[in-house]
């Protein structure tokens, strides 16, 4: 090869390949493969509805894994699972519990891994509260955090151990939110549970990364799902996102192992923006639109 097409070449890769790779190495985990998910086992909670339910369809029908769903609702996680076995020919088993209870979510561990061999989970499972921050009674805070955080730690405090012994390289993924990215008013309590699943998440990721497990935390935006049902969300829902077309990224995110991920582009964008604004400018802008949305389906 000439001298001219050699530094050709090695602008051309320069530009297209080598930095891009390493920058993408950045975004997911060095070292690691992506994950295989065919015909593995992976957990999913709250897979009753919305998102969880999404995120088992693609991981069944796009990758051919077989799935441990979890959630309350006993006859929607078994049509679920008719459904993914008549339709992709995986194996599905379905875990009814309360993961606001600890016992229970013991026991969900202890079922799925007793003769299941796991290669990953996603613990997706969360309630909100859409309102003023003193309309949520005591009780219903309890729940949420319960559900939201203490469930979740007490999961990973087994999923991680497990994973690592297994020695497959595989993932957990934590279902948080752009709300646990920038403080979120009206879903105030609620933002702040998931702003611990980022900061969560995202130790984890470096802490397990070098003893071969990786840790993704996906923050979407908002989602069309029953948490979204109600009519104080009536003026956001333009802005709310299809859950199946939300479930393939992240579920592609949780194969490529992202550290952090974002969902469209346009939230993608917008959580950059926050970085560059005042936030207290940025987050005003958000309050003002949540409160006219619940003033005005309030009195509608
Ligand atoms: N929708 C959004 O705009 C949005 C935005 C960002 C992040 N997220 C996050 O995405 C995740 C999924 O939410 P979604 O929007 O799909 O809401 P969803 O449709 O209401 O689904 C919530 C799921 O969690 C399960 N769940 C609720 N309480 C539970 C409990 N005590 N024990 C076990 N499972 C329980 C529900 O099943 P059962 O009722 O059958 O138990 C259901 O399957 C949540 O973590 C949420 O914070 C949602």
């Amino acid at each position: 090869m000439s001298s001219p097409d050699r530094w050709l070449g090695r602008a051309r890769s320069g530009i297209s390949g080598l930095p891009l790779k390493r920058f993408r190495a950045l975004a997911t985990s060095p070292g690691m493969k992506p994950l295989d998910l065919t015909s593995r086992w992976i957990l999913v909670t709250g897979a009753s509805s919305g998102l969880g339910r999404e995120l088992a369809r693609v991981l069944a029908r796009d990758y051919g894994a077989n799935l441990l769903v979890v959630a309350r609702r006993r006859d929607r996680l078994d049509e679920l699972a008719n459904e993914l076995e008549t339709k992709h020919g995986v194996s599905v088993r379905a875990i009814t519990a309360d993961l606001g209870e600890i016992a229970q979510v013991d026991r969900v561990f202890a079922e799925a891994t007793l003769d299941t061999p796991l290669y990953g989970a996603i613990l997706n499972a969360g309630i909100t509260h859409f309102g003023n921050w003193d309309e949520l009674g005591w009780a219903e805070y309890e729940r949420m955090y319960a559900l939201n955080v203490t469930s979740v730690v007490r999961m990973t405090t087994q999923l991680l151990p497990y994973l690592e012994q297994r020695r497959e390289s595989g993932a957990l993924m934590l279902v948080s939110s752009m709300a646990g990215l920038v403080p979120t008013p009206y879903q105030t309590a609620y933002s702040a549970t998931k702003a611990f699943l980022v900061h969560y998440g995202c130790g984890l990721y470096h802490e397990m990364l070098p003893r071969g497990v990786s840790v993704t935390t996906f923050v979407p935006g908002g989602i069309r799902t029953e948490m979204t049902d109600g009519a104080a969300f009536n003026d956001l829902r333009s802005w709310l996102m299809p859950a199946e077309r939300c479930a393939r990224e992240a579920i592609r995110a949780f194969r490529d192992r992202e550290y952090v991920y974002s969902p469209g582009f346009v939230y993608r964008w917008g959580s950059a923006m926050t970085r560059f604004l005042p936030q207290r400018f940025f987050i005003g802008r958000v309050a003002d639109q949540y409160r006219r949305s619940l003033a005005r389906n309030r009195s509608s």
